[in-house]
């Protein structure tokens, strides 16, 4: 991986396929620098996608489908190369179906077109990574449009994590809620959880919707319960890396805390999601696997210790919530409600 000098757009891009490789965002770096990295192999993806320079469900999901084109295009014996190309993106990150998705969608143009010859299945191997990403950022509208009627007016949207435009390849799922919210119209402002350890809030969404100019306060996650007894949040909308047939949903580690916080307070808890994050192979949210990271993200902040050397740590980057604190899911073909296990069934068709 490199950092170039390429992009200098104003509307920053998460994800671009370009003549020089996939160029990306580094997300590990924002919001004290907004700098850029080059993949130029698969290999580079998916070592950027270990390390979280790309993050969020359908970002790893258009980051392996370009992973897999990268590889690929620089393959002499493609039939010999690809399975392994799809096994090395596919060893990233456990969670996130997205990835799964995205892979088995390019594995599928692979074996449909390699009868045309090598050079042709390089080619719609290329296109096909870049319309997953211009599909993803259509699909985030669609979830925006069908969500924002949801979001009370006049009061305040909590938020987790970051499902925003750096999640996606653009426009965001839970934050393409509050964006299409805020296009209507709709006077509303969003508190966003720092999200220990890795600081996805504080670092991501706040930067994303300050940018936008939508009034945003950030609060460390053991303030949520505060504020959602206060009375002023309208609705919490969060991402998904993976929903079961149940509507069980595995989001980033403190989404379920939320869940039962929203639900002791009545207030409504919204899950945002594309139809690709469904998983609905399997039956509950116990089947999901869980992702644990490096325990020196919970024992250092920008490579500061916080914690005496040698503790132990546990750091599961999910986990899952139980669909009965789901009041809906909101997908780009409709609003599921329960019981999930019809709703999403009908949804994906
Ligand atoms: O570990 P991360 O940053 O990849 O986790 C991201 C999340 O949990 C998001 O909420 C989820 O992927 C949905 S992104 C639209």
């Amino acid at each position: 991986m490199s950092t170039p000098a390429v992009l200098t757009q104003t509307a920053v891009e998460t994800i671009a396929w370009t003549p020089e490789g996939v160029v990306m965002i580094d997300q590990t770096r924002l919001p004290n620098e907004t700098s850029f990295v080059t993949c130029r192999t698969h290999t580079e993806v998916a070592e950027a996608i270990r390390k979280m320079v790309i993050r969020g469900a359908p970002a790893i999901g258009v980051a392996a489908a370009m992973g897999v084109a990268l590889g690929a295009q620089k393959s002499q014996n493609l039939e010999a190369d690809m399975p392994v190309i799809c096994e090395t993106l596919a060893k990233t990150r456990p969670t996130a179906v997205n990835l799964f998705w995205a892979i088995d969608r390019m594995r599928g143009v692979y074996e449909a077109n390699k009868h045309l010859g090598p050079d042709a299945v390089r080619a719609r191997l290329i296109e096909e990574a870049q319309h997953i990403r211009e599909e993803d950022i259509a699909i985030n509208e669609a979830i925006g449009r069908n969500g924002a009627p949801l979001v009370p007016d006049g009061k305040t949207v909590l938020t987790h994590c970051n499902a925003g435009a750096l999640a996606t390849a653009g426009y965001g799922t839970a934050l393409g809620v509050i964006r299409a919210a805020v296009e209507m119209g709709k006077k509303i402002d969003v508190f966003a959880d720092e999200t220990r350890p890795f600081l996805q809030g504080a670092r991501l969404t706040a930067w994303e919707l300050q940018r936008d100019g939508i009034e945003t306060t950030l609060i460390t996650d053991n303030m949520a319960g505060h504020f959602l007894k206060s009375g002023r949040i309208g609705c919490v909308v969060v991402g998904a890396d993976r929903i079961a047939a149940n509507g069980d949903v595995a989001n980033k580690v403190g989404t379920y805390s939320v869940a039962v916080l929203a639900k002791e307070n009545g207030v409504p808890f919204y899950v945002a999601a594309p139809i690709s994050t469904l998983d609905l192979s399997l039956e509950s949210g116990d089947e999901i696997p869980i992702e644990e990271r490096a325990g020196k993200e919970v024992t250092h902040m920008r490579g500061v210790a916080v914690a005496p050397e040698g503790i132990k740590v546990a750091n599961p980057a999910f986990d899952v919530t139980p669909n009965r604190y789901v009041t809906a899911i909101i997908t780009e073909r409709g609003v599921a409600r329960a019981p999930y296990t019809e709703s999403l069934r009908k949804l994906a068709g």
